[in-house]
């Protein structure tokens, strides 16, 4: 082996040195900076009013990751335009990690088809942090109405053209689109009277101010274990274990028809990638808790295979779900603005 000179030796010697600071400094700069974040309360931006599903799933997670992380996680209502408004606020927000918005199928998925002027763009404004599980929708009616099963409820659209009112939480949220999809799948013109969030969509419905709306499982299971509400049909594959004896719309009116509502924690686009880290490790550590998952799970919510939850697997399903309601919007004719 050729013997290296003195000099030479000793040069080697100092470069390895300052690599080794500098490699040392590098790995103390990435754990110092991880280790003091957060410093200081986490915002979740969720774009519809408070007591929808959106805010309530968000509320539950949030309080869960906040304990790992050890700062509290603040929920900032920001709604308005089927969720749109709160996610153009955080495609805005400062890209520090303290604030975040709570993405969902409707604003992070298909309003690029159905906004011709959307003021953010859901895969390059953001960065994805983590996906939270699903939750299937039910089709639900005031109790005076006289429709007491779905396919009744099809024959009384068709036969009163316009005379149907279903509430939705603002043009492109999720009930405002299972809801156009379910009418225009049915042959029915029906009457869409959107809201801030499903939260006060809900109330009208209990209050018989409306006929009906979709609403996800874990807001609407209470309102129909208390009787005020009827459920028709849910909008997952296979029927909800908490609602077994009403039947899924593919098995009824809509054969094949399958929805169910998709969320995920997004921070503002350029977000250094350790507070990504620490914050996606939160939340999955959070989702290996037992006791939790049969709490969401208890509410019909769809718990996923853990690599879904990570935020590559949320970029990846934003993606995907961006082309596929291009698709869906034309076939179905769907436009807003
Ligand atoms: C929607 O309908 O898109 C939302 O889930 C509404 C809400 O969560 O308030």
């Amino acid at each position: 082996m050729k013997t290296i000179k003195p000099i030479a030796r000793q040069v080697l010697a100092t470069t390895a040195t300052i690599v080794a600071a500098i490699g040392a400094s590098v790995i103390t700069a990435t754990p110092a900076f991880a280790q003091s974040y957060p410093s200081k309360p986490i915002t979740w931006i969720v774009p519809f009013a408070a007591g929808g599903p959106t805010d309530a799933l968000a509320r539950n997670i949030a309080e869960r990751v906040s304990r790992e992380v050890g700062q509290s996680i603040i929920i900032d209502n920001s709604p308005g335009a089927g969720g749109t408004v709160g996610a153009t606020k955080a495609a805005r927000a400062a890209a520090d990690g303290y604030t975040m918005l709570v993405g969902h199928m409707g604003y992070m998925g298909a309003a690029p088809a159905l906004y011709k002027k959307l003021s953010y763009d859901p895969v390059k404004d953001f960065a994805p942090v983590f996906r939270f599980p699903d939750t299937p929708m039910v089709l639900m009616v005031r109790k005076e109405h006289p429709a007491k099963t779905v396919g009744e409820l099809v024959d009384y659209g068709r036969k009163n053209p316009g005379k149907l009112f279903i509430s939705n939480a603002g043009m492109g949220s999720t009930s405002h689109l299972v809801a156009a999809l379910f009418a225009a799948s049915a042959g029915m013109k029906v009457s869409l009277v959107p809201y801030k969030g499903a939260g006060p969509a809900l109330i009208d419905v209990i209050g018989g101010q409306v006929d009906g709306m979709f609403d996800q499982t874990n807001t609407a299971l209470p309102q129909i274990t208390e009787a005020k509400v009827r459920p028709l049909a849910v909008t997952s594959a296979t029927r909800v274990a908490q609602l077994k004896d009403v039947p899924t719309l593919a098995e009824t009116v809509l054969p094949g028809f399958e929805a169910a509502t998709w969320y995920g924690i997004y921070a503002p686009k350029g977000t250094p990638q350790p507070v990504i880290d620490k914050m996606q490790q939160a939340y999955l550590k959070v989702m290996t808790d037992k006791a939790f998952t049969t709490k969401l799970a208890a509410q019909a919510i769809q718990m996923l295979p853990p690599e879904q939850y990570t935020a590559a697997a949320l970029g990846k399903h934003t993606e995907a779900e961006v082309a596929r309601w291009k698709v869906v919007a034309t076939k179905a004719n769907i436009t807003l603005d």
